[in-house]
């Protein structure tokens, strides 16, 4: 049977994190025959510590024949130690009066510590993929504070939002969701972001052909999928984690197994393709087969996309700018 991979996952005790352990215990996330050990950190706080024994108990009581260990910590040192797979749920959440710059800067103090983590102790391949909100800009910060590693394994999660688009596309034009290909989702984590369905396909047939109603797509569509987040808070009273952790297996696993031609979105270091500069990590189409992605290049970008593109890129470009002092 195969050696067992070293899964890190930070934020471990969260709402995330109780959707998320469990399938990739079970093997949904690397597969049904590649067993893992999960390396789970939590604040060094002695709640947060114990609600991560409950979640380790629930773990043992599942008895998934793929667990082949579980290490909780404190210390990114040790969760990150020969980590194959980095998944940075945790994050600075906005408290009353906190600002957005306060916030940024909560952020980029547990990015920046967690980035210099895994370049002293993860795998040279380490896969990293931030969940952690501002997504973005907390991928960004951990790659520029990890400089040994490549910048192509530092990630961050636009696969919620692709789900998202994917979804409402499916209910608009009455097909399944699964038939659909070859969308995308430019830009940021954060309702700046630019669902595109010009290149989607279902069935073989052009989904802007079906639907053949850009009212929609700018007025209903868009703001759909930008707000979702917002809607999920307003009906349930917390925000989306059963989801949000559905769309990190997807991510994680389409990287490590491949994605089978099909597009996905990823949030990844641009190469300065699309007018991106260089290092913004921005959300792409791109394919993945042994364990790599590429990006899906040569895209026409009309003057509507261009728009939306340029309007989320000026946001993560801000946020940027607003923790540049902290690097
Ligand atoms: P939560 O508050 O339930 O759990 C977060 C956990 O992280 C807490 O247990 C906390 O103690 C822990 N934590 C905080 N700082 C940490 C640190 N420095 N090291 C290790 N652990 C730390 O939050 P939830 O619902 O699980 O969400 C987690 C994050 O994911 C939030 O930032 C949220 O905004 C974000 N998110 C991102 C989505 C995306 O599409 N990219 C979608 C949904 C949520």
């Amino acid at each position: 049977s195969k050696k067992p991979v070293r899964v890190a996952v930070t934020g471990a005790a969260g709402q995330i994190g109780y959707a998320l352990l469990f399938r990739i215990a079970s093997g949904e996330m690397l597969g049904k025959d590649q067993p893992v050990i999960l390396q789970l950190l939590e604040i060094p706080d002695e709640k947060a510590q114990k609600a991560l024994k409950g979640v380790i108990m629930e773990l043992e009581d599942c008895a998934f024949p793929l667990l082949a260990g579980v290490i909780p910590t404190g210390d990114p040192l040790v969760a990150f130690k020969d980590a194959d797979y980095a998944l940075l749920v945790g994050a600075r959440p906005r408290g009353p009066g906190m600002e957005r710059a306060d916030l940024l800067a909560a952020n980029a103090q547990i990015f920046t510590a967690q980035g210099k983590a895994l370049d002293k102790v993860a795998s040279r391949n380490v896969k990293v993929l931030v969940v952690g909100n501002p997504a973005n800009t907390n991928a960004y910060i951990a790659m520029k504070s990890a400089p040994s590693l490549p910048r192509k394994n530092f990630t961050a999660m636009l696969r919620l939002d692709h789900n998202r688009a994917a979804s409402q596309i499916a209910a608009k034009t009455g097909t399944a969701v699964g038939d659909i290909e070859k969308l995308t989702v430019w830009g940021n984590h954060s309702p700046t972001m630019y669902a595109d369905y010009r290149f989607a396909t279902v069935g073989g047939k052009s989904v802007k052909d079906l639907i053949n109603d850009q009212v929609w797509n700018a007025e209903v569509f868009l703001p759909t999928v930008g707000k979702r987040g917002a809607a999920i808070i307003e009906a349930r009273g917390l925000s989306s984690a059963a989801s949000a952790a559905n769309a990190a297996i997807d991510h994680m696993r389409d990287w490590a197994l491949g994605s089978n031609g099909k597009w996905v979105t990823m949030g990844i270091p641009s190469d300065g393709q699309y007018g991106i500069p260089k290092d913004v990590i921005f959300g792409f189409p791109v394919t993945t087969e042994n364990g790599e992605y590429k990006l899906v290049e040569g895209l026409e970008i009309d003057k509507f996309s261009q728009e939306r593109i340029d309007k989320t890129l000026k946001e993560l470009q801000d946020e940027q700018a607003g923790v540049a002092h902290l690097l």
